[in-house]
C-alpha cells in the first residue's frame, strides 16, 4: 500500500532530523553511509536501499540494506548508470517497462535513483564558480509499483546532500 503524501512528508522530516544526529564527522565514510542506508530502510521498509560509488569508469556496489545485488554498473547503463550520466534523479514507476533495467531481484517493481554530488572549490582564485561531480548514487527499490513520487525525490535529494558532506 502506498503511504499518503502527508504521512510520507512527516516521515522524511523526521528522517532528516535523525540523519543530522546520526552522521558524524569523526568516523569514516563507510560507517556514515552504512547507517544512512539502514535508517532509510528502517523508516520505510523499502525492498533495497544502497549506494553505488563512482570507481574508475563505473559504479561499484557500496553499503546497502537488502538482498545481494550486482556489483558493477557501467556509465549510462541501467537506472543507476543513467542517473549518473544525466546527473539527475530518475523515478521508474515500473522497472519491467524500463529499457535496460538491471534486474538484481525479481521482487523489485519500482525504483528511484538520486545522484550524490561533491562540490569542489575553484582551483583558480578568479574562477568563482564551484564545480560539481557525481561521486555516487543512492538506489532505492520497492516491491510495489509506483512507490516513488516528487515527495521522495524532494526529501531524498536533501538527504544525500547531507550525506555528501561526510563522503
Ligand atoms: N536497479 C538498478 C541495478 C541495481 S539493483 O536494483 C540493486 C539499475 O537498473 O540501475
Amino acid at each position: 500500500m502506498t503511504t499518503p503524501p502527508n504521512v510520507k512528508r512527516e516521515q522524511y522530516k523526521t528522517l532528516l532530523k535523525q540523519l543530522d544526529l546520526l552522521l558524524i564527522n569523526s568516523v569514516d565514510e563507510i560507517a556514515n553511509s552504512a547507517n544512512f542506508c539502514a535508517l532509510i530502510k528502517q523508516t520505510f521498509d523499502f525492498h533495497w536501499v544502497g549506494i553505488y560509488r563512482v570507481f574508475k569508469e563505473e559504479l561499484m556496489l557500496g553499503t546497502f540494506q537488502g538482498p545481494v545485488a550486482c556489483v558493477r554498473i557501467p556509465f549510462g547503463q541501467g537506472v543507476c548508470g543513467s542517473a549518473w550520466q544525466q546527473e539527475k534523479t530518475i523515478i521508474v514507476d515500473n522497472v519491467n517497462e524500463y529499457p535496460g533495467h538491471i534486474a538484481c531481484s525479481a521482487s523489485s517493481q519500482s525504483e528511484i535513483v538520486i545522484p550524490i554530488f561533491k562540490y569542489k572549490e575553484p582551483s583558480h582564485s578568479l574562477d568563482g564558480n564551484k564545480s560539481k561531480a557525481v561521486i555516487a548514487v543512492l538506489d532505492i527499490d520497492a516491491d510495489i509499483l509506483n512507490a516513488f513520487d516528487s515527495v521522495d525525490s524532494y526529501y531524498l535529494e536533501q538527504s544525500v546532500e547531507l550525506l555528501s558532506r561526510y563522503l
